[in-house]
């Protein structure tokens, strides 16, 4: 199976339709990598990492190391899936030739196609710079992360018709950059219908719309492993307690030594 290309996505809405949405899910690690990729059209290394894998209480620290570590490893994991890194804070915000270097960096160590950053209008040029030099970039906007710092916290966006305004001029400045697709995260649905049907990239929505060309979760939160259940997370599945369980049973069979049993052991050949 031929990995999809940045094109290939794009191709999806030709027309301003896309008939059939894009399935995105995130991925840190080469295991769940192998195993989402065949039912994903993109892959996305987000900078959901640091709460997901090392428990930070936002994104606002994740490294670039981070970023190339697992994104190199969701990489090795998948052959179908155009793989999108995420491009941490402070790594491309100061300047568009910051945004080069540090994706430039991402690509070479990943592989991966693309790279995704946070910002509307005030990330344009940027986006722009990228894109003219070989760099595809998705865009994310509406509730963005990285932000917490200012927005002081993760509540809905677009409740206020500035509000709302505003980031509807987002996504027309970085469709006109070049961005190839952009993540709409948190906001009102009448905002990501806007939006979805005036920019002629795909829209990929997280808590914004159906309407969208597409979705994307974070995967631990809808296979119920992650303790974090916002409003927009639908549980598709109950990892934690089938690993509870499991646990459970292996700690069982270690305390009662029926763990390891004989199809576990060695024995020496008899005569
Ligand atoms: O970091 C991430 O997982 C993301 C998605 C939620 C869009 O940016
Ligand atoms: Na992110």
């Amino acid at each position: 199976m031929k990995r999809l290309t940045v094109p290939r996505i794009r191709q999806r809405k030709a027309g301003g339709v896309t008939a059939e949405p894009l399935v995105m899910l995130t991925a840190y690690t080469v295991r769940m990598a192998q195993l989402l990729d065949p039912h994903c059209d993109m892959l996305l290394v987000g900078d959901s990492l640091g709460q997901v894998i090392y428990g930070l209480p936002h994104t606002v620290a994740v490294t670039m190391d981070m970023m190339a570590a697992h994104g190199a490893a969701v990489v090795r994991g998948s052959y179908h899936a155009a793989v999108v890194v995420d491009m941490p804070f402070g790594s491309y915000e100061a300047s568009p030739q910051q945004a080069f270097e540090s994706a430039a960096h991402l690509l070479k160590e990943t592989g991966a196609a693309a790279v995704k950053l946070e910002g509307g209008k005030i990330l344009a040029p940027t986006i722009e710079f990228l894109t003219n030099r070989g760099i595809p970039v998705m865009a994310h906007i509406g509730l963005t992360p990285q932000a917490v710092n200012i927005l002081g916290g993760y509540g809905v966006r677009g409740k206020s018709a500035e509000e709302a305004q505003s980031i509807v001029e987002d996504a027309v400045a970085v469709a006109d950059a070049g961005a190839f697709a952009m993540v709409i995260e948190g906001v009102l649905e009448p905002i990501a219908i806007e939006i979805t049907q005036k920019v002629t990239c795909p829209t990929i929505g997280i808590g914004a719309s159906a309407q969208c060309d597409g979705q994307v979760l974070v995967t631990e939160d809808m296979l119920g492993l992650f303790d974090r259940t916002p409003k927009f997370v639908k549980k598709f599945g109950d990892m934690a307690a089938s690993v509870e369980d499991a646990v459970k049973q292996y700690a069982d069979g270690v305390r009662d030594r029926s763990f390891p049993g004989p199809d576990q052991l060695y024995q020496p050949v008899e005569g």
